[in-house]
């Protein structure tokens, strides 16, 4: 008699683990799905942002009286903002490896030895039909931007962070303003740093870390540019930590600023890593 009693008070205690584990298998699984939802969001956030570049851009075709040097130039924009669109569509896989995991070894595209200054000249090239509307200027200020050395990154990815702020700065900038974008070699830290800073909207000091949480929105720029998602900050950041990089932005002096560095040498062994994996090292 005892001995059942023994046996069932420990097929209770097992039907209570396998309860609290079934319980928790199905915790985890909602956590899965909801970031699965948010992942998709994400996805088709920064696939909207080009294809409305795009239609901008067409409207500023139609509509002004441009000259063909102009509409060559705002064709050019057209095509690489259709590269971005269709680049991230072939990166789905990518995009949910980034939001499953911070680690840079779990994604398949390449480190590449990047020059930030060429990619932020394409990208000043990019946005600033956009920027034309409002009359704002962007500049990539030569005399304070040093052109070496060259980053170790994922060059879409980091690609994608730019892009964000830059989309930032021209939507939230008063009109007429510039946009001036520097960069330069920290001796210290052997990484690189680049500055976007423009004149518009000051952040609230107490918002400058949540302006990088998934969504978050300060009134001004909601009420200013109602459409936007609170998404773009979100990512840059997410893509700058897999690189080991910072960011982090402050207003000052009528200027909003946002930095980013990217380590120069951090990486480099990872890329070659990579490469002897795949069978194409030097
Ligand atoms: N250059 C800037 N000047 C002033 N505020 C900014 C600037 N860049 C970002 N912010 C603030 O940070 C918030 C988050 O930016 P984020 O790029 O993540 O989203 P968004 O621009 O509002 O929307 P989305 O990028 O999804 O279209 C903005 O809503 C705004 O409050
Ligand atoms: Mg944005």
């Amino acid at each position: 008699m005892s001995e059942n009693k023994f046996t069932q008070e420990r097929l209770e205690k097992e039907i209570e683990r396998l309860s609290q584990e079934n319980k928790s298998l199905i915790e985890h699984l909602d956590q899965v799905e909801r970031e699965k939802v948010e992942y998709l969001q994400n996805v088709s956030h920064q696939l909207v942002a080009p294809l409305n570049a795009i239609k901008w851009h067409i409207e500023n075709l139609t509509a002004a009286r441009i000259g063909i040097d102009r509409a060559k130039k705002v064709l050019k924009s057209v095509y690489s903002q259709a590269s971005i669109a269709v680049h991230l569509a072939k990166n789905f896989n990518l995009m949910s490896n980034l939001e499953a995991d911070h680690a840079l070894s779990k994604l398949k595209e390449p480190l590449q030895e990047v020059t930030l200054r060429s990619l932020l000249v394409n990208l000043a090239n990019d946005f600033q039909p956009l920027a034309w509307d409002q009359n704002i200027k962007i500049i990539v200020d030569d005399d304070m931007f040093d052109v070496k050395p060259d980053v170790w990154v994922i060059k879409p990815l980091v690609s994608q962070v730019f892009s964000n702020i830059i989309e930032n700065a021209v939507k939230y900038s008063t009109p007429g303003s510039k946009i001036i974008i520097e960069g330069k070699y920290l001796n210290e830290s052997d990484s690189f740093e680049v500055s976007i800073r423009n004149r518009g909207i000051a952040l609230n000091p107490e918002n400058t870390s949540k302006i990088f949480f998934r969504g978050f929105r300060e009134d001004e720029a909601k009420s200013k540019y109602p459409a936007g998602t609170g998404f773009g900050l979100y990512i840059a950041k997410r893509i700058v930590e897999i690189h080991e990089g910072t960011i982090l932005a402050k207003s000052k002096d009528g200027w909003t600023i946002f930095y980013v560095t990217l380590t120069v040498k951090g990486l480099k062994g990872k890329a070659r890593e990579r490469a002897k994996k795949n069978g194409f090292a030097d």
